[in-house]
C-alpha cells in the first residue's frame, strides 16, 4: 500500500504538495469514491482519477547534465531566471537531485524518481562529490588540515574531506584546487572556505560518486544508463 499523494506525484500529474491540495479539495477519487483523507493508503491496481482523469504510472527517467552558470536548481523562479529543467527535453516532470548554486557549473542529476533523489541527497548516505574551484588568496596548509579534518558549520562538524591543490598563483593571489566532500549541505563548499575568509570565485562539480561529466560539454546532457542508476543506489546504501 502506498500513500495517495505519493501515487499521484509519481504519475507526474502534480507535485506531492499540489496533490495534497487536490485531495483536500475533493478532486481525487479512488475506485470511483472521492477521497479527502490525507495519507489514504492505496492498494495495488486501484484506479485513481484526478480531476476526472485516470492517472497512469510514469516511467522513471534519469539525466546527467553539465549545468551552466546562470541557471537555478528549482522548478520555478519568482525572478524569472532560467531553470535547469529548461535545458532538458523530456515529457516527464523532472527535478534536480540536490542543488548547485546559480553561479556553480557541473555535474547535476535530474529525475522524476523521488525515492532515488532522496537517497542521493539524504545526509545518512555519504556519496562523495568532487568540486574544482578557484579561490581568492593562497590557501595555507594549516587551513587545509582543518578543512580536511572537519570544521564547525552551523553547529555541526563537517565530515572529513580531501583537498588537492592544483595551482597556486602568487601573482594573481589565487589558489586552484579540488575538494572531495561526502555531504551536500547548502553552499557547503563556499561556506567551508568562507570559514577561513577565502572567497570562492569559480566552482564546478566534476564528480558525483563514480560519475563524471568529462564527456559532456557545458549545457549538454545524457540519460543515465540503467546500470549507473543501480550502482548509484548501491553506493548510497554502502555509505549508510
Ligand atoms: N557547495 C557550494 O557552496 N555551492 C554549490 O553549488 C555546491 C556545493
Amino acid at each position: 500500500m502506498v500513500r495517495l499523494q505519493k501515487v499521484i506525484a509519481e504519475s507526474g500529474v502534480a507535485s506531492r504538495r499540489k496533490a495534497e491540495k487536490m485531495i483536500a479539495k475533493g478532486l481525487v477519487s479512488v475506485d470511483g469514491q472521492i477521497v479527502t483523507e490525507m495519507g489514504f493508503q492505496v492498494k495495488k491496481g486501484a484506479k485513481i482519477s484526478v480531476d476526472g482523469k485516470l492517472i497512469q504510472k510514469e516511467d522513471k527517467v534519469y539525466y546527467l547534465l553539465n549545468k551552466p552558470k546562470k541557471y537555478i536548481c528549482s522548478n520555478s523562479d519568482e525572478h524569472s531566471r532560467l531553470i535547469v529543467t529548461d535545458l532538458i527535453e523530456c515529457e516527464q516532470r523532472i527535478f534536480p537531485v540536490g542543488r548547485l548554486d546559480y553561479d556553480t557549473t557541473g555535474l547535476l542529476i535530474l529525475t522524476n524518481d523521488g525515492d532515488f533523489a532522496n537517497k542521493m541527497i539524504h545526509p545518512r548516505y555519504h556519496i562523495p562529490k568532487t568540486y574544482e574551484l578557484d579561490l581568492k588568496g593562497i590557501l595555507i596548509s594549516e587551513h587545509i588540515k582543518r578543512l580536511e579534518k572537519g570544521i564547525d558549520l552551523d553547529g555541526k562538524t563537517t565530515l572529513p574531506a580531501k583537498i588537492k591543490i592544483t595551482n597556486k598563483d602568487f601573482t594573481k593571489k589565487q589558489t586552484t584546487l579540488e575538494i572531495r566532500i561526502s555531504e551536500g549541505r547548502n553552499h557547503q563548499v563556499k561556506n567551508m572556505f568562507a570559514y577561513f575568509g577565502y572567497e570562492v570565485t569559480r566552482l564546478n562539480r566534476k564528480r558525483f560518486g563514480f560519475l563524471s561529466i568529462n564527456d559532456l560539454a557545458v549545457g549538454k546532457y545524457r540519460k543515465l544508463k540503467p546500470y549507473e542508476v543501480v550502482k548509484l543506489k548501491e553506493l548510497a546504501d554502502s555509505g549508510n
